[in-house]
């Protein structure tokens, strides 16, 4: 399917940039989520809503046999396949929709890092994901964090709206904040096992990047990050 998702165009471009080296991204998820992977060598790797392919590059980069990226953003893609070269395969698809181009049991690992607040059909989502792992693979999700939603957005917690926050030059990142009841009640429900949590901080090479923003990260949660085990 052709159709652009969130980040199309220069909002793509400019995400891929600063996710490089920004604090937020390369500094804090990333390293968290990585974390929670442990060993990946020789492990075939899906990563769903891949962006510009840095996860991708730091999973081949520790081993893993295979990365296969997927996401609906035109301009991401054309970030990753720069960053990957033509050996990986990276699909143009919108998550909203089946996995149908994905056999059963394919992957090890599946990485779902700072996209499943953009997906509205999770429950659809996570049950391809559940098909396309291998018995006991994993599942790799990171999230904003409920409660900094909450501390940022105001009003109820458990008010599960879209919302947004400007981005770049001009673009708006939008999103719905879950709370965290649904976050994890909706992946136990899917079947899945939760066997880590974590609320990730800034690592020091953040602080280099941007001292306020790692500050904020140690005083605030900004990310929720979760392990689970496919039965
Ligand atoms: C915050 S970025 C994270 C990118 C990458 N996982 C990373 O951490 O560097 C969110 C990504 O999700 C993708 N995305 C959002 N909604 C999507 C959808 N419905 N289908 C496919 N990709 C989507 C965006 O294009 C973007 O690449």
């Amino acid at each position: 399917m052709r159709s652009e998702t969130a980040y199309h165009g220069a909002m793509g471009e400019e995400f891929a940039a600063q996710a490089t080296d920004s604090t937020y991204n390369a500094h804090t998820d990333r390293p968290a989520v990585l974390g929670l992977a442990g060993d990946v060598a020789g492990l075939e790797v899906l990563d769903l809503g891949c962006g510009g392919g840095h996860y991708a590059a730091e999973l081949l980069a520790r081993g893993a046999a295979s990365v296969t990226g997927v996401d609906g953003s035109e301009s991401l893609l054309a970030v990753a396949r720069e960053r990957l070269g033509p050996a990986v395969a990276l699909h143009h698809h919108d998550l909203e929709r089946p996995l149908d181009f994905l056999p059963e049991g394919a992957f090890d690992l599946a990485v779902l890092a700072l996209v499943y607040h953009h997906v509205e059909a999770r429950d659809h989502l996570l049950a391809e994901v559940r098909r396309v792992l291998r018995p006991g693979g994993t599942l790799l999700v990171s999230t904003s964090h409920p409660t900094g939603d909450w501390a940022h957005f105001g009003g109820s917690y458990f008010d599960e709206d879209r919302v947004s926050l400007p981005f770049g030059q001009g673009h708006a990142l939008t999103f719905r904040r879950l709370t965290l009841e649904t976050f994890i009640g909706e992946l136990l429900a899917a079947g899945f096992l939760l066997e880590a949590l974590v609320e990730p901080r800034a690592v020091e090479a953040g602080r280099r990047v941007d001292p306020r923003r790692h500050a904020k990260s140690h005083e605030k949660p900004m990310f929720l990050a979760v392990r689970l085990r496919r039965p």
